[in-house]
């Protein structure tokens, strides 16, 4: 076996993990990776009618307030001045988001300056008096108010969990975010922006380095190369970043989750189909959550101006056979999660990381700034003083 270390999935975690190991300490590292690419649900390509970088499970908007992160991703890529906003569509209409200042003025077709407006909110947000809120209608009302919660969150929400809100939980929400500026910017991080030639560029460099072998197609529970579960666990370290509840064989249930379904489409008869990257539709009588329209992501690049690309996202419940990718984390989800982590922590020199291990929405940054620590705390020990992989 040629590996000092195997890496099982080629996500932000995987690739982070695999960069450090070979280029800090000098150790071979064999990649195991069941698509046919790398950077796992991060990774871009070109869309070959119209050129236009497309995000192929989904947007991905790069953002952190942590500095040795930021440090960490310049090394591989430059990030352009990118700063996300996010508008929705309601009864024909198109509202800022998050909600703020500015949704809702044009709501109330008011002028409410932020104290007025905080204390109508609060106001309206007191419908149910102390009652203690049983679902997540009446957890919305108390957050923000029937008006605003109708409808910027209820028909959403009830989009992406494929649900009636009334049998949802209250506990998957614990606040609505509502701004009292005109502030609509998404992210409040230190750092946001793109990478300036791409994610597919970013990550490829990553892992740049002869001691990295990388086997796409190679599904790490086929037991046909010498790589699989089967063979290398207890005899090389692993760190593990597929589905923790998959690792094994599912025997304590499936943990949930939701997937997405990705509908895209070439424009021809256009340049710009909705004059920004991403538009949420809040009301039912559309089916999709929202539509990303990429050549808006790169405002600095010279794309065509007679087409375009776009995805209508669909949301809906993950079977095991789809791509998992938002936990659902129900209390039944969180009791089959202890158990995977008492038989984790007793698998041989396996290390389970990142979204699908932990079983933990992580954004990109989490992820890396989890795989950096995994790596100073576990595996340079490890490998320089001969400590224990746990
Ligand atoms: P990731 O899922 O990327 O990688 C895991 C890899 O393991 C995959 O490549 C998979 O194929 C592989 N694998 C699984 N089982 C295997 C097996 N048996 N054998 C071999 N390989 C196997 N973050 C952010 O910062 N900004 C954003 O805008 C978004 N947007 C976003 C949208 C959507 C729809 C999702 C689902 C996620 C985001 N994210 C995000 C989160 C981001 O994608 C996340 O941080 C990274 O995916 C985390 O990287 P991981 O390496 O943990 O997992």
């Amino acid at each position: 076996m040629d590996a000092d270390l195997v890496v099982v999935g080629s996500g932000l975690f995987g690739l982070t993990i695999a960069e450090r190991v070979a280029n800090d300490l000098g150790k071979r590292v064999v990649i195991v990776e069941r698509r046919s690419h790398i950077g796992g649900n991060a990774w871009s390509e070109t869309e070959p009618i119209t050129g236009i970088e497309v995000h192929r499970y989904g947007a991905h908007l790069f953002h952190t307030s942590n500095e040795k992160v930021w440090d960490y991703v310049n090394r591989f890529t430059s990030f352009t001045g990118y700063q996300h906003h996010v508008y929705t569509t309601h009864k024909g209409v198109v509202f800022p988001m998050p909600v703020n200042l500015g949704t809702i003025n044009q709501f109330f077709s008011a002028a409410y300056r932020p104290d007025q407006a905080k204390a109508l909110i609060k106001e309206q947000s007191q419908e149910l008096g102390n009652k203690e809120p049983s679902n997540f209608v009446e957890k919305g009302i108390s957050l923000v108010g029937r008006p605003l919660y109708e409808a910027f969150f209820m028909n959403y929400t009830a989009k992406q969990w494929q649900t009636e809100p009334e049998n949802l939980p209250a506990s998957i929400v614990s606040r609505l975010p509502v701004r009292y500026t005109y502030n609509n910017r998404y992210f409040n991080d230190t750092y946001e922006g793109l990478p300036t030639d791409g994610y597919g560029a970013w990550l490829t460099r990553m892992i740049d380095n002869p001691l990295i072998t990388v086997l796409t197609e190679t599904d790490f529970f086929d037991d046909s190369h010498e790589y699989s579960k089967s063979k290398v666990v207890g005899t090389v370290p692993v760190v593990y970043t597929g589905p923790v509840d998959r690792y094994f064989d599912y025997v304590e249930g499936d943990l949930s989750w939701r997937t997405i379904d990705l509908e895209e489409e070439v424009l021809t008869d256009t340049g710009d189909f909705q004059g920004t990257s991403v538009m949420n539709y809040a009301d039912l009588d559309v089916p999709f959550t929202r539509i990303h329209e990429f050549r808006h992501f790169h405002p600095e690049r010279h794309y065509p101006t007679d087409k375009t690309v776009i995805h209508r996202e669909y949301s809906r419940f993950a079977k095991r056979d789809d791509e998992p990718y938002y936990p659902i984390n129900t209390d039944d989800d969180r009791a089959k999660l202890a158990k995977y982590r008492e038989l984790a922590a007793s698998e041989p020199e396996v290390i389970f990381g990142g979204r699908l291990g932990t079983y933990k929405y992580l954004d990109m940054h989490m992820a890396i700034a989890s795989a950096l620590m995994t790596y100073e705390t576990v595996l340079r020990p490890h490998f320089n003083d001969g400590d224990p992989v746990k």
